[in-house]
Formats: structure tokens, sequence, C-alpha cells
């Protein structure tokens, strides 16, 4: 594909060491900022669609307005569509684990809304002394990997996306701050979307599996065989050998390509405040193999139920 040649064209510009064979790399000696030359912008969005996920350390000097504008060379910024940016910027998302920021589920960001966001670029803020990694997994290669039956059978398939699930089903570990959090907030305006479950990426034209966490079910399916077939799928995403896992250090700042990757923030570090802030870029909607666009079925205020209000305010 025609951004492997600029990758390694641009390995003048970059100093790249992938941390495995199949997704992940660390960029070194680079000073992120909104100064960066085009070559070097370029060269970064070149490495991202052939790694899916870069690792930068030491970005220390970054704060929340110098992580917006290095993000700006990249795109436009995107605001969370139902949990408010962080106060003074433009479109800041934090991940607090002592309010309900806690990801631990395998998701791809946002894929409750049609345009799903192309590229999220997360910075550590305060992380634990132990634990709280975050593990990436690759979702074009994991489509790759399929054998010919399943891949054909994946082709077809479309998913009903939403925001408004059980959180506590989903997150074992869940306080009840975590799940008011996500009933008041996250769950503020609910969102239906259908998205093929295999997208062709707009820039290199690789199928990529589309699940996840907010995946409802499959269209046209039983539960039964919905759930079946979604574990079967989202199984060969998550195997082991197709993830990368990054030790955060405060300062770092990792990117990845949001149309080809899930990732799941590891919940092992028990009260320990972590906190990263997340700067996301708009996408396009996610075409099929056959050329159809994922769509958007329902945008609705949430009706609060008065007894969980009541309870917030207590
Ligand atoms: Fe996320």
């Amino acid at each position: 594909m025609s951004y492997d040649n600029h990758t390694q064209s641009k390995n003048a510009v970059l100093n790249i060491k992938p941390v495995t064979a199949r997704i992940g790399a660390e960029i070194e000696d680079i000073r992120l900022s909104a100064d960066l030359s085009p070559a070097e912008v370029a060269a970064i969005q070149n490495a991202l669609l052939k790694y899916k996920v870069l690792f930068f350390r030491h970005q220390t000097h970054l704060d929340d307005a110098g992580q917006e504008a290095f993000a700006r060379l990249f795109g436009e910024l995107f605001a969370h569509p139902t949990v408010p940016k962080r106060s003074g910027t433009g479109s800041i998302f934090e991940l607090d684990s002592t309010h309900g920021g806690r990801a631990d589920a395998w998701h791809t960001d946002v894929t409750f809304i049609d345009a799903i966001p192309k590229i999220s670029i997360l910075r550590g803020v305060t992380i634990p002394e132990t634990g709280g990694d975050t593990v990436w997994a690759n979702t074009a290669a994991a489509y790759q990997d399929l054998p010919d039956g399943l891949k054909s059978l994946a082709d077809h398939l479309w998913a009903l996306h939403t925001n408004e699930y059980d959180y506590g089903a989903y997150h074992s570990k869940a306080s009840e701050e975590d799940i008011r959090y996500h009933e008041e907030v996250f769950t503020s305006t609910i969102y239906e979307t259908t998205h093929p479950v295999v997208a062709i990426h707009p820039e290199t034209g690789e199928r990529t599996l589309i699940l996840g966490q907010f995946t409802k079910r499959l269209l046209g399916l039983s539960l039964s065989d919905s759930n079946h077939l979604y574990s079967l799928l989202q199984d060969r995403i998550t195997k082991l050998e197709n993830t990368v896992r990054w030790r955060w250090s405060a300062g770092d700042v990792v990117i990845w390509d949001n149309r080809a990757t899930q990732h799941y923030a590891v919940n092992d570090y028990g009260q320990q405040k972590r906190v990263v802030r997340r700067v996301t870029l708009k996408g396009e909607v996610p075409i099929s193999i056959d050329g159809q666009k994922s769509k958007m079925k329902k945008k609705e205020k949430a009706i609060l139920d008065p007894a969980i209000f009541k309870t917030a305010l207590s």
C-alpha cells in the first residue's frame, strides 16, 4: 500500500521503534507541538496508518492548550457528544478514575454515532505508581487473519451500536458513583447507529472490524446467534497476539487510529488516582465493502429517573 513507501521515506524524519510486529511503535527524539514541520506531521500520519498506535514518551511540556494545538495539525477537533469538555479547553475529554473515568471494556471511541472520530490523542496526566496500563488491538489485522468463510460472513453483517447499555454489567468493579455518572452524563442523550461490521478504511483501503463495547446486537440474527457471533469476532480482535500494552508515565502521549483499533484501560490500580486527557479528531461516516454508509437511527435526550437524580444530589 502507498503508505508503506511513505513511511519508509520518512524514516529519516522519525526515529520509529516498533513495539510488536503487529501493532504499536514508539517514536523517539521528537518534541510534540504545533510547531512540527509539515514533513514531521506527514511522517507521523503515515506511521500511524502503518502501526495503528504511536507512543511518545516525555512530552511533559504539553498542557491542555498545547495538546489541542498539536492535535489540530491532524484535523478538526471533535467534542464528545455527551460528556462536557474540560473547562477552559476546546474539546478535551478527561478520564478521571475518581469520576467514573475507568474505560475497562474493549471499545473503539464513540462508535454510537455515525461519523466515528478518526484519531484519538491521549496524554498521561496523573499515573498510578502501579497498574493503569492501556492495551490496544489491531482490528485490520484481526480481519485479515479470519479464515475465508468467516471473512465472507462478517463482510455482510451490520450491527447496532448505542451508548445506552448496562454499565454495571460491563464494568465489574464499577462503583455506585461510576454507574451514576454513566447514567446522568454519558447517556444524557441516547444514540443508536448502525455500522457495517466490516468497513473500508478511508485512507489505507484495509478492511477493519467495527465492534466493541457499544455494540448492542448484530442485525438480522436472534439475540443468541448475535451474542455467539459477536464473541467469535470480538475474541479475534482482542487475542493477546493482536495487541500492544503501554505502561504509562506522566507526560506520555499516545496517538491511535480509531478506525483500525480497539482499546482497554486495565482497571488494576485500586483507589489510586489516574487522570488522562484525550483530544479526538473528527472522522468520516464508515462505508461497508459494498458502499453502504453507517446510519444514525436515534438521537434522543434521555429523561432522568427522578429517583436517580435524588441519589445524585444526596
Ligand atoms: Fe476510549
